[in-house]
């Protein structure tokens, strides 16, 4: 078992895969080692691979505010990617990407051990929940992976571009709150 700096230190000198050859940082992800919640995106995008730190940008400000409508704050949480080096020009990370990254995303989820796990848009919930998932049809549904409940919901980016799937991701916060209520 690796600890949390360790695993950190390797990804900061990893080179498995051709990421590594754009990024201007690693972003490892951050948070509340103990959280109950995590929420998981799908890769930095430029302002995270500035900074090495997961959502910042645009996005990150939205998350902020899904992450107060269940009454939690950013510190409360854990926020990672599925790829921890920006792809460039923020294209989707390639499947052979996700799957030299996975590994340290599962390392960082044995450490946490949180309860629920938030998949933010189609890569996420694809990697970690179901290849063949369609997000539109599927999200708010909660899913028990051994000790965990995946539960796919829009992302960010997304919901910026389409106002009116806020509603729709809002209910699927809630079903979250309500679910995190049920291990108190
Ligand atoms: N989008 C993501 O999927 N992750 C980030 O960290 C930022 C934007
Ligand atoms: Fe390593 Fe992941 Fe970065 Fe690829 S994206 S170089 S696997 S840390």
């Amino acid at each position: 078992m690796y600890t949390m700096d360790e695993l950190r230190e390797f990804c900061y000198r990893c080179r498995k895969c051709r990421l590594s050859q754009t990024r201007t940082n690693v972003v490892f992800g951050e948070g509340n080692e103990n959280a109950d919640l995590m929420f998981v995106g799908e890769g930095p995008g430029y302002y995270e691979d500035v900074q090495g730190r997961p959502f910042v940008g645009r996005a990150g400000q939205l998350l902020d505010k899904m992450i107060e409508a269940i009454d939690l704050k950013r510190s409360d949480v854990y926020i990672a990617n599925i790829v921890k080096c920006r792809p460039p020009e923020n294209r989707n990370p390639m499947e052979d990407e996700c799957s030299a990254c996975l590994d340290y995303l599962r390392w960082q989820v044995k450490l946490i051990d949180p309860k629920i796990i938030v998949c933010l848009g189609a890569v996420a919930a694809k990697n970690l929940i179901n290849p063949d998932i369609k997000i539109s049809k599927e999200r708010g549904i909660f899913v028990k992976k051994g000790n965990f409940y995946f539960i796919p919901t829009f992302h960010p980016s997304y919901l910026l571009r389409n106002e009116g799937a806020k509603k729709d991701a809002w209910k699927d916060l809630l079903k979250v709150k309500e679910k995190l209520k049920s291990f108190v």
